[in-house]
C-alpha cells in the first residue's frame, strides 16, 4: 500500500487547503477530525476538487484507542497536526477546555506515534508565540512569550515537541509558525467558514462585502505604524498549503528537525487590507474606526529568510490575489459550507 500522511484537523480551514495542496502533489492522505470546529460538507467539497484519493475518520485526536486504530489500517509515514482550538478569546475565559484540546491532543497524538513507529510530525503553531515582538520582522531566534492561553497552548507543545527530539533523536519535526491565513482555493470550492462572529480581519471584510454585516469595526488608528492601523503578515492559505508540502519533504530528505515562519515577510496595515479588497473586488466596504482590542499588538511580520534556505519555499501571491480569492469563495459561498 502506497504510504500516507495523516492530517489531523483535515477538516478545518488549512487543512483542507494542504489536503488538496497534499494530494495534487501525489500523497495519500487520511484525514482525521471530529467536526468540532468544521462542517461535514467540506469533504465532499473536497471530493469535488480531488476525488476519492482520501479517507476520512471522523474521531477525536485526544482519543488514543482511535488513534491507534487508524495506524493499524493504514501505513503513515507522516502526520500534520492542525486540530486545535484557535480563538485567543474564548480561550481566556475557557483556559482548561484549550489546554484539554491542544495540550491533550498533541499528547494523545504523539503517543500513538510512538507505538506505530511514526516519528515524523509537522505541527501547527503560530506567530502568536512571538507575544508582542520587541522587533520586526520577527526571526525564528525571536523571544517566546505566551500572552493567553491559546499562545500558552502553541508554546507548550513546542517545547513537547523539543524536549521530545532531544530525548529521542529518531523524531524529525517540523514547527511551523503561521502569521496571518487568508484567502481560499481559487475554484471558490473550499475556504475559511468561521462559524458566528468572524474574530478575523478577513472574513469580516468578506461578510462585509457578501451583506451578511452592516460594517466593519477598525479596531485602532493610532499605532505606530504609517497609518495608524494595525500591520500584519497575511499571507495566502494555498501559499501556506504548500509550506507544507516542502516542509514534510524537508524532514524525510534531510531528516532533521527545523523551527520555521510562514509569512510574506511584508506587513500590511488594516486600512490597506481594506482598500486593496476595495479596489480588486469592486465592492463597497463600510468602516468605522473604534478603540483599540484589547491584547492586539502594533505590527508583526515575518523574516522569511529561513523558510527560504533550508526549504526553498517562499510565498508567491500578493495581497491583490488573496482578497480576490476569499472574495470568490465568498460570494459563491455567501453562508460558507451551509450555503
Ligand atoms: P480550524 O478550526 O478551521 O481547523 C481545525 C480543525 O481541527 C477543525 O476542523 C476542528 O473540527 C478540528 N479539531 C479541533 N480539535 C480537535 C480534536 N480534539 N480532535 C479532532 N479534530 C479536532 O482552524 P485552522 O485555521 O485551519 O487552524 C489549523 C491550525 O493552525 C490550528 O492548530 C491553529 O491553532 C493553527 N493556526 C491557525 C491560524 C489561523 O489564523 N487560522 C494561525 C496560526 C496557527
Ligand atoms: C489573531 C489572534 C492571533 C492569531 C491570529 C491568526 C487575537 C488577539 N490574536 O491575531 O493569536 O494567531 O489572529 O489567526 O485575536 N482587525 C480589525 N477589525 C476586525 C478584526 C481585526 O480592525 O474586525 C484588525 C486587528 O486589530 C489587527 C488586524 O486586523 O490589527 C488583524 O486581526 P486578526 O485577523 O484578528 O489577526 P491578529 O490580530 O494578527
Amino acid at each position: 500500500m502506497t504510504p500516507c500522511t495523516l492530517i489531523t484537523g483535515g477538516a478545518g480551514y488549512i487543512g483542507s487547503h494542504t489536503a488538496v495542496i497534499l494530494m495534487d502533489a501525489g500523497y495519500r492522505v487520511i484525514i482525521i477530525d471530529n467536526l468540532c470546529n468544521s462542517s461535514p460538507r467540506v469533504l465532499d467539497r473536497l471530493r469535488q476538487l480531488c476525488g476519492d484519493q482520501f479517507e476520512f475518520v471522523q474521531a477525536d485526536v485526544r482519543d488514543g484507542a482511535a488513534l491507534d486504530s487508524v495506524f493499524a489500517q493504514y501505513p503513515v509515514e507522516s502526520v500534520i497536526h492542525f486540530a486545535g482550538l484557535k480563538a485567543v478569546g474564548e480561550s481566556v475565559t475557557q483556559p482548561l477546555r484549550y489546554f484539554d484540546n491542544n495540550v491533550g491532543s498533541t499528547v494523545s497524538l504523539l503517543q500513538a506515534m510512538d507505538r506505530a513507529d511514526v516519528r515524523r510530525m509537522v505541527f501547527s503553531s503560530s506567530a502568536t508565540v512571538y507575544g508582542d515582538p520587541q522587533q520586526v520582522p520577527i526571526s525564528e531566534a525571536a523571544h517566546l512569550k505566551a500572552t493567553n492561553p491559546y499562545a500558552r497552548t502553541k508554546l507548550i507543545c513546542e517545547d513537547m515537541l523539543r524536549d521530545l527530539q532531544d530525548a529521542d533523536p529518531r523524531w524529525q519535526v517540523a514547527i511551523l509558525r503561521y502569521f496571518n491565513p487568508v484567502g481560499a482555493h481559487p475554484s471558490g470550492i473550499i475556504g475559511e467558514a468561521p462559524s458566528g462572529i468572524p474574530n478575523n480581519l478577513m472574513p469580516y471584510i468578506t461578510q462585509v462585502a457578501v451583506g451578511q454585516r452592516d460594517y466593519l469595526s477598525i479596531f485602532g488608528n493610532d499605532y505606530p505604524t504609517p497609518d495608524g492601523t494595525g500591520v500584519r503578515d497575511y499571507i495566502h492559505v494555498m501559499d501556506l498549503a504548500r509550506g507544507h508540502v516542502a516542509a514534510l519533504e524537508h524532514l524525510t530528505k534531510q531528516q532533521s528537525s527545523i523551527t520555521v515562519n510562514l509569512g510574506t515577510g511584508h506587513g500590511v496595515s488594516v486600512q490597506q487590507l481594506v482598500d486593496t479588497f476595495v479596489r480588486v473586488t469592486g465592492r463597497p466596504i463600510a468602516y468605522r474606526q473604534t478603540a483599540r482590542r484589547q491584547g492586539d499588538v502594533a505590527a508583526c511580520y515575518a523574516d522569511t529568510t529561513l523558510a527560504l534556505t533550508t526549504l526553498g519555499w517562499q510565498a508567491e501571491h500578493d495581497i491583490a490575489r488573496m482578497c480576490e480569492d476569499a472574495w470568490r469563495w465568498q460570494s459563491m459561498n455567501p453562508t460558507g459550507y451551509a450555503s
